[in-house]
């Protein structure tokens, strides 16, 4: 088996040594520096487990991909708890080797290249991809990425909305050997409960009524790569635990259907809630709650890092220069002023929108304060617009519910598009301020420069007296 073993390693490339006993292949990494160990479990003398954990002390991150017979399967999930990479069952394919070996090489080179980019990360650099940030948490973020990227550990992302969530999760998967295969997001707060189902997990023909053909679902789409699972707090009890499932066991199945269907999938989480709130008030499983908490990235909001403004505004006056042909803009001083006083409820999503609808809207070769718009950084004074009426009168109704309105609008506006923040800035519950909204059809306005037209940019209250008059 050595010997077939060499043929088929040299036909690839690689050089290969070989050992005929443990004592003698640990003997041979003490002298020489190997990349990986091919051990099988059963050996005489030192067994494969002994030379697995002696090997693993003189190079931790050497990959040892263990040969077991089939009835000692067992024995290779416990080398794997012990660091092995991966095992093959005799008799194995050399294909089946072959692409163990270059998985195991591939995850080796990604952790040095990983170790040498957070080198250089240290010394001298104020973003990590496109995410932008230097202070110590974002820095605590940067090194998580690298360190937890190569691995498969679930990943739980935390942080307010706009925080760079999503931007986090793509440079995990962007850093692991997953790379080359599919990043699917999902966003589980848009779908109703069994059609989130159905989306994961895909169902069979007849699941349901209206199930006339059987799909597939995101699990599938994402086998080798990475799935992304958006606000995972809105994921109703039962399909948690058929997540739980998928994370324990690497096998699901379809709705309505009886075939187990195994992946590989990596699966990296976020949310803007408080799941441990959840989990205490039982929304929330447990046992999900453990498994997902492994590794933990942690984004602080915008207010908490107020010294990466000048460098986002930079970043994205970039950008949007670029996207729209005007290089070279530099941000008047006093800007920059209103934008480190303000508490950019929206983070950095706030920020990026307020940059592109100043750059939309230059002219010159300038940004200046009348280019921001008025509730940031400026500490406002609530007005009272000052009606006037038409001669014939007007409907109150209507005037109330234009007032309502606009109210809600600038509001909304002002907490940059948080309902909840802006449910706090009107002393009102979310939940009345959510019905509200949907009551006037008050549309998330995508706060997009381009969607904005510049009068209606910076929304007064004063203008509900306009409407009226
Ligand atoms: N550190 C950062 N550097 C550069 N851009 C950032 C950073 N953080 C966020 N952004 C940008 O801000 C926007 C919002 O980021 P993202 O979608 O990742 O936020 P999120 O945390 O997922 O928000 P939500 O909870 O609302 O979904 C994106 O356009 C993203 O590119
Ligand atoms: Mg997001």
């Amino acid at each position: 088996m050595r010997e077939i073993l060499e043929t088929l390693l040299k036909g690839e490339g690689y050089s290969v040594r070989l050992a005929s006993s443990g004592e003698e292949g640990v003997e041979l990494a003490r002298n020489v520096p190997f990349d990986a160990a091919i051990l099988d479990v059963m050996m005489p003398g030192m067994d494969g487990m002994q030379t697995l954990e002696a090997l693993k002390k003189l190079d931790e991150e050497l990959a040892v991909i263990m040969v077991t017979a089939y009835a000692s399967v067992e024995n290779a999930i416990t080398a794997m708890k012990r660091g092995a990479f991966d095992y093959v069952t005799k008799p194995f394919k050399n294909d089946e080797v072959l692409v163990i070996l270059r998985n195991a090489l591939e995850r080796r080179n990604l952790m040095n290249e990983n170790r040498t980019l957070r080198q250089n990360l240290q010394e001298r650099y104020n973003h990590f991809d496109n995410i932008v940030g230097r202070g110590a948490a974002m820095r605590r973020v940067f090194d998580l990425i690298i360190q937890a990227a190569p691995s498969r550990s679930t990943i739980l992302i935390q942080g307010e909305s706009g925080t760079g969530k999503e931007l986090v999760a793509r440079a995990i998967h962007t850093h692991s050997q997953r790379k080359d295969r599919a990043f699917v997001t999902v966003n589980s707060g848009n779908l109703p409960p069994d059609l989130l189902e159905s989306t994961l997990f895909g169902h069979v023909k007849g699941a349901f009524t209206g199930a006339v053909y059987p799909k597939k679902g995101l699990f599938d789409l994402a086998d080798k790569g990475s799935i992304f699972l958006d606000e995972i707090g809105n994921i109703p009890l039962e399909t948690q635990a058929k997540l739980l499932r998928v994370m324990q066991e690497r096998e699901f199945m379809r709705l309505g259907g009886m075939e187990t269907i195994k992946v590989d999938v990596r699966i990296i989480a976020a949310t803007n809630v408080d799941l441990r709130k959840m989990m205490e008030d039982g929304r929330f499983r447990e046992d999900l709650f453990y498994r997902l908490h492994v590794i933990n990235v942690q984004l602080p909001p915008l207010r908490d890092r107020r010294d990466d403004i000048p460098l986002l505004v930079q970043h994205f006056l970039e950008k949007y220069g670029e996207e729209n042909r005007k290089t070279g803009l530099d941000l008047a001083p006093e800007a920059l002023d209103l934008m480190m006083a303000y508490d950019w409820p929206g983070n950095v999503r706030e920020l990026e929108n307020v940059i592109e609808r100043a750059v939309v809207l230059s002219s010159g070769n300038g940004i200046g304060p009348d280019l921001i718009p008025d509730h940031v950084g400026r500490p406002t004074v609530f007005q009272m617009p000052r009606f006037v009426l038409p001669p014939e009168g007007i409907s109150f109704k209507d005037v109330i519910t234009d007032f309502e309105k606009a109210l809600i609008e600038s509001t909304l506006e002002a907490a940059g598009g948080v309902q909840k923040r802006a449910a706090e800035l009107l002393h009102i519950k979310p939940t009345t301020l959510n019905e509200m909204i949907k009551r006037y059809d008050i549309r998330p306005r995508r706060r997009r420069a381009t969607d904005i037209a510049p009068e209606a940019a910076e929304p007064e209250l004063a203008r509900a007296a306009g409407d009226v008059g």
